[in-house]
């Protein structure tokens, strides 16, 4: 059972926090909903009115590559136009007293990075940027919002999303998984802990290691390790957690 907190200084007054320490933050779809972002599940399981496995598969990807561009064209037009929120703003603000903390998000929005964080790793890819379907790793930033039926590498191959779709390895899983083992505090925030191997990250840290989960609702994760439900939103969890680390 993961122990609920009514107020963040419960956890902070037990755990040994210095400037050294290193603070990984593991962020989901709830970290950019303050910002205009949908969520995955909160919408009778619908993203945006498809199913997740008809736009964000490798199967769709093959049925038809028009929807899927299209699909993931919208989704770069909104995020043009929209902005990092208070939550992303708290993290830059924790980076300043605590230079080794790390960023690790599910998000494929590029928010935390526009709101001034220094350290962030994207497990499932970013929608602004497009890789071959040919041969290769290079990854190529997306001009806009559009790449469409056509785009090409300069081998001539059709471009696709950058995005680790449902079927697919996750190649930043063994980058992510050290850095989440070494750490002093994870903090978790917006996530339903529902999609692996991400949600895997948190069998990994240290016994000693406190995990706090910032987010309205108890994501259904369970584990042995020193879980704290924080019941907020982002925006007010991290602004709350950098008052009291950063006094
Ligand atoms: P989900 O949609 O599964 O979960 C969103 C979480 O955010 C839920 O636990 C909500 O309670 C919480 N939430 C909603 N509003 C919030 C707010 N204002 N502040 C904080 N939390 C809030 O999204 P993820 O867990 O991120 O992968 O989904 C994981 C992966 O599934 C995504 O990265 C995506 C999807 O398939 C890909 O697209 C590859």
């Amino acid at each position: 059972m993961n122990r609920r907190l009514n107020n963040l200084s419960e956890l902070i007054n037990r755990s040994a926090i210095n400037h050294e320490i290193s603070i990984v933050v593991f962020t989901g779809a709830g970290m950019s909903a303050e910002s205009g972002i949908s969520t995955f599940r909160d919408q009778n399981g619908l993203w945006e009115n498809h199913k997740l496995e008809e736009v964000a598969s490798i199967e769709a990807w093959h049925r038809n590559r028009a929807l899927v561009l299209d699909f993931y064209n919208q989704r770069r037009r909104q995020l043009l136009q929209v902005k990092p929120n208070k939550g992303h703003e708290a993290l830059v603000e924790m980076e300043k007293g605590f230079p080794n903390l790390q960023v690790i998000t599910q998000n494929v929005d590029d928010l935390h990075e526009r709101a001034g964080q220094t350290n962030v790793l994207h497990l499932h890819g970013q929608l602004r940027t497009s890789r071959s379907t040919g041969p290769g790793e290079e990854v190529y930033d997306i001009d806009g919002s559009e790449l469409t039926l056509g785009d090409t590498c300069p081998n001539g191959f059709q471009l696709r999303p950058n995005i680790v779709w449902f079927g697919e390895m996750v190649p930043a899983f063994e980058e992510a998984l050290s850095l989440v083992s070494q750490c002093d505090l994870l903090i978790v925030v917006g996530t339903s802990l529902s999609v692996y191997p991400a949600a895997s990250l948190l069998d990994y840290v240290s016994a000693q290691t406190n995990i706090l989960l910032i987010d309205p609702n108890e994501p259904s994760f369970r584990g042995s390790k020193r879980i704290y439900h924080f019941p907020a939103k982002a925006s007010r969890g991290l602004m709350e957690l950098a008052r009291l680390l950063m006094p």
